[in-house]
């Protein structure tokens, strides 16, 4: 039965003049009452990045704190979370796929709680009830404090929308409820001022902002204490990270000297951002890693400027170039976008030969999606046209393949430290482990355990994985 009356929609606490708040829609919603129950099993299925994991650990954190569980099975669950991605077409339409799946199990159980949170729900707002009109929650990143309030709220049968953007967010105060593993994901800063015009991301996550020092450090002490050997520092562009007294070459050196810190990563730095701070740190901390995820997005300058990334692809080369004589063994891996807005034949060589030029250890290739809000939505014109994009795409991906394939037999023979991570996916019988430049390794296992830094001599590889034994 449908309601076609306009709904009241639950606003947030925290956000006393309503201003970036959906406003109350006519949205045809609602056909029964959830039950009401304090505790609720809630399910976090996440999309999407790194950033999203551990946004999914945060969100277990404020609901477990209200009393709420989370469950790992999700037919245990009356409260299904799916934390989403906006940054291509493809991700958004994963989840829609997703949610007519799940309300198949809704129809059936009847007072199922389906939320969608992330950078979808920001992105399409109350559009993604229009489209889903059986979501009970939509909650962007900036609202997670509100979840046990909304579970409240569509309790009463209506939807919440949680929809503020909040520049004072940081979550700071929130303990984050991790996976037991050897690696933790730290969120250092939140949002993104870059505003490159391809990206949604400053639009659904907001302006930046740091987290205190002191608090990461504090925090870092705890996951170590909790077991954890590696520490990855998040954040949309991660080095620009500035507390007001410290850079993010001060941080590095203070979180690598926490007691008990094996291992430092970060991602994702932006190129314009790499100072000599960041490559002093990465250069002279041996916690730090020798790995590096810096994206280039184009090898064109002028489709650079397009997209206001701020470097040229000389500069882009000079800053490899230095910081390979600084640090020579480092991995350099990078994400690459193809048929942006204008690219021409000529702009995608210049691509494909600086990536041939540079040979990254690895990378991430995308076909330009255009996204509803973003600068070049509004700018330029998608001109490429979809058979182009994935010509130019398969182009990259084929040569990328293959110097990753070489770099790695380069390898055979060599001996790498890795820090063993649990079982190997295939074979129970082998360990599967990262090495200091994050090559995934599988080796027997012998006599070491999770957790262990063991020396493993290279004995054959593919573009993706490095196979070798262990060996003392
Ligand atoms: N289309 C395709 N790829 C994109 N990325 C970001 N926005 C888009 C878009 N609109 C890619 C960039 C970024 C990575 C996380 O996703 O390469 O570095």
């Amino acid at each position: 039965m449908k309601n076609k009356s306009p709904l009241p929609i639950y606003t947030s606490q925290s956000d006393p003049d309503g201003k970036l708040l959906a406003q109350p829609s006519d949205i045809s919603i609602r056909k029964h009452k959830v039950n009401t129950q304090f505790a609720r099993n809630v399910y976090i299925e996440t999309y999407g990045c790194q950033m999203n994991v551990s946004d999914s650990e945060l969100m277990a954190g404020i609901l477990t704190q209200a009393g709420h569980h989370t469950v790992a099975n999700i037919d245990e669950a009356d409260v299904i979370l799916l934390n989403t991605c906006a940054i291509r077409e493809n991700a958004e339409t994963k989840v829609i796929n997703r949610l007519e799946h799940l309300n198949h199990r809704k129809r059936r159980e009847g007072n199922l709680i389906i939320g969608v949170c992330g950078c979808m729900a920001q992105h399409l707002r109350d559009k993604l009830l229009e489209a889903a009109p059986y979501v009970d929650l939509v909650m962007g990143p900036d609202a997670y404090r509100n979840l046990p309030m909304a579970l409240n709220a569509v309790a009463s049968g209506d939807p919440f929308l949680g929809l503020q953007l909040d520049k004072s967010e940081d979550y700071a105060d929130i303990a984050p409820i991790r996976k037991e593993g050897i690696r933790a994901w730290l969120t250092i800063q939140r949002g993104c001022d870059k505003m490159c015009t391809f990206c949604i991301v400053p639009f659904v996550r907001g302006r930046e902002r740091s987290l205190p020092l002191k608090l990461l450090t504090d925090d870092v002490q705890r996951l170590v204490d909790e077991g954890f050997k590696e520490i990855v520092l998040l954040g949309q562009t991660v080095n620009s990270y500035h507390d007001g007294d410290n850079d993010f070459g001060e941080l590095l050196w203070r979180i690598a000297e926490v007691d008990g810190v094996e291992r430092v990563r970060f991602t994702s730095p932006h190129p314009a951002d790499a100072t000599d701070s960041m490559i002093d740190a990465m250069e002279n901390c041996p916690q730090v890693c020798k790995q590096l995820h810096l994206p280039l997005q184009s090898g064109s300058t002028q489709v650079l400027q397009r997209m206001r990334r701020t470097y040229t692809a000389e500069q882009y080369r000079d800053l490899v170039s230095k910081i390979r004589d600084r640090i020579p063994q480092i991995a350099i891996s990078t994400d690459v976008i193809v048929g942006f807005c204008e690219e021409t034949e000529k702009d995608f060589k210049q691509t494909y030969n600086l990536m041939e030029e540079i040979r990254f250890d690895s990378a991430f290739m995308f076909k330009y999606s255009d996204r509803d809000g973003t600068l070049a939505n509004k700018m330029l014109p998608d001109d490429v046209p979809e058979e182009e994009k994935a010509r130019r795409l398969n182009e990259i991906i084929s040569l990328q393949e293959k110097i990753s394939g070489e770099i790695n037999q380069s390898k055979i023979g060599t001996t790498v430290p890795v820090l063993v991570e649990g079982d190997s996916r295939r074979d129970s019988d082998q360990y599967h482990g990262k090495t200091d430049t994050f090559k995934t390794t599988v080796f027997p296992k012998d006599n070491a355990q999770v957790g262990d830094i063991v020396n493993v001599k290279i004995q054959s590889a593919t573009a993706h994985t490095l196979i070798g034994d262990i060996v003392t």
